[in-house]
């Protein structure tokens, strides 16, 4: 039964570059919420797509001396394979350039204007491309955008403006009202501080150039590019059109995920469009830290970057999502290297998980023929390995609740390395020497099976590729009632199951031939 539906969404991201690892850790954040919610019981809708209008894309397409449309089109195919190999199971993929989204930013844009919220007059300030963000001068850091620090362009051009200033006050109540509403914490003080320092009304058309959606009531303008990206999060539910039976499933969205660059388009002109509209506000906007490489920030712009298909091939799917979510700590920065990866991957996927994996399954192998035997009385460290089983899945629920990843995750290498001791405490090697303990030797491996049950079903949101491979090694490739999350009982796992060896799950990287940071 389904308690209720969940929506979440990635930001869509621009096409004016093949996309990298940053995108990626928010991609499959997204992912591994939608699946963990999917998982719970929710009736889930994640949405991802691309943001192809603005004068970003327009540049960055004649440099390549293509026509914009030409341009996205190719850049897109990347971001959707790119998806594909990380797999990432989005329910829809929204294009900023198809006709479903165009219609509804249109619509909404003359609606403001009929009832008066937007309004014509001259524009006289600074533009920041890369961010594609209007600055007061005042605003300004030293003459540079005051959010990525690169070199402004003066604008002087005929523009409708939002009446935004008339609703800073309601936006700042909903934002008092509702302390989930922008996380981290430290985010949403941000936010509060750049409400109070005074809201200008916004800039929302350019006449400077074309590549964007027309004002429908004036054509000489584009449509402000962002006023157009945030509605994707409605036009891809069909608001306002025939068949709106998405949008009154699943709005307002539970979680909108972004790292902290673009939370004040998401907390500010967002919000504002949708109270103006007079459509629910979002539950959530979660700004998570920045991926860094070097002395900065990881960015297209800058060209310092990664690309995760390249590791995807080194280090394979699993190892690359597990490293992103595990790594990150939640709300803050962190470096990227690939030092770090390789370490995640020898001593928390090859020796923790994957060697617990291998030696029980050789074990069972090895004592029983690989049969797995009814579980006796838990007696001794079966009852604290037991215990925390139990306990784990609430407590991975209660990380995720909070959107933290690297917190759930931790949960669930705490039973891995539980489960790890419990080998050691019980020693199978000692207790098969002595055939008066053939009892006690098979209530052991049946715990341990046991517990990998429980650690690939937990584990099964961030690394969708790790569930086939460990069932099928412990014999329920065929059992699906086993691999969900309401099975989560200790003791589900039906005696007479027969396991059987399969290859290492994670192999050891070899750091010597590796050239490395
Ligand atoms: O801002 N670390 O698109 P964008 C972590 N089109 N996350 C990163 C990152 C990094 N170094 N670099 C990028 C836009 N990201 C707009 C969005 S939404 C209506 C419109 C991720 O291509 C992170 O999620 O610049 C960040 O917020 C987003 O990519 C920005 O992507
Ligand atoms: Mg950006």
């Amino acid at each position: 039964m389904s308690k209720g539906t969940f929506y979440i969404t990635t930001p869509i991201y621009y096409p004016s570059d093949n996309l990298h690892i940053g995108h990626a850790y928010t991609t499959v954040a997204a992912d591994a919420m939608a699946r963990f919610k999917k998982m719970t019981g929710y009736d889930t809708w994640f949405l991802t797509g691309s943001d192809e209008h603005g004068q970003k894309i327009e540049r960055a397409a004649k440099a390549r001396g293509e026509t914009p449309q030409e341009y996205v089109d190719k850049i897109v195919a990347g971001f959707k394979h790119l998806w594909k190999r990380l797999e990432v199971g989005y329910d829809d993929f929204i294009r900023t350039t198809e006709p479903r989204h165009k219609k509804v930013v249109a619509e909404l844009f003359q609606k403001l204007y009929d009832q008066g919220d937007i309004y014509k007059a001259s524009y006289e300030g600074w533009y920041c491309t890369p961010c594609e963000a209007f600055w007061v001068e005042s605003r300004l850091a030293e003459g540079t955008c005051p959010d990525c620090g690169r070199s402004v362009e003066l604008l002087q051009e005929e523009s409708y403006f939002f009446r935004t200033s008339k609703y800073a006050d309601r936006l700042l109540r909903h934002i008092e009202d509702h302390p989930e509403f922008i996380q981290p914490a430290s985010r949403r003080n941000e936010m509060v501080s750049f409400i109070n320092s005074g809201l200008e009304d916004l800039c929302v058309s350019r006449t400077t150039f074309d590549w964007g959606i027309p004002v429908p009531f004036d054509r000489k303008h584009v449509i402000y590019v962002w006023v157009d990206a945030l509605t994707n999060y409605i036009s891809a539910l069909g608001y306002g059109t025939e068949d709106d039976r998405l949008f009154k499933k699943y709005w307002p969205a539970d979680v909108h995920l972004m790292a902290k660059d673009i939370v004040r388009f998401h907390s500010v002109i967002w919000p504002i469009l949708l109270m103006a509209t007079g459509i629910e506000l979002p539950r959530q906007i979660v700004g998570h830290g920045w991926l860094l490489l070097g002395s900065g920030k990881m960015s297209k712009s800058k060209g310092n970057v990664i690309d995760p298909l390249v590791l995807i091939d080194r280090y394979g799917v699993d190892a690359i999502r597990y490293y992103l979510l595990r790594e990150m700590p939640f709300g803050s920065d962190s470096a990227y290297s690939e030092g770090a990866l390789v370490e995640r991957i020898n001593k928390d996927l090859a020796n923790d998980l994957g060697n617990l994996v291998s030696r029980s399954i050789a074990m069972v192998e090895k004592y029983f023929g690989g049969a797995v035997l009814p579980p006796g009385m838990p007696e001794g460290p079966d009852v604290e390995l037991i215990e925390l089983a139990g306990q784990t899945p609430a407590v991975v629920e209660e990380w995720m609740e909070k959107r933290d990843f690297s917190g759930a995750l931790s949960a669930i290498w705490r039973l891995v390395g539980r489960s790890n001791k419990y080998v050691d405490e019980t020693a199978p090697w000692g207790l098969a020497k002595d055939p008066a303990q053939k009892e006690r030797l098979a209530n052991v491996m049946y715990n341990l099976a046991e517990s990998l049950r429980f650690i690939t079903i937990m584990a099964s949101p961030f690394m969708p590729s790790l569930p086939a491979r460990v069932w099928a090694q412990l014999g329920i490739a065929d059992r699906p009632e086993l691999w969900t999350w309401d099975s989560l009982i200790w003791g589900r796992l039906p005696a007479g199951i027969t396991v059987k060896r399969g290859q290492a799950l994670f192999p050891r990287i070899d750091t010597a031939g590796l050239e490395i940071s």
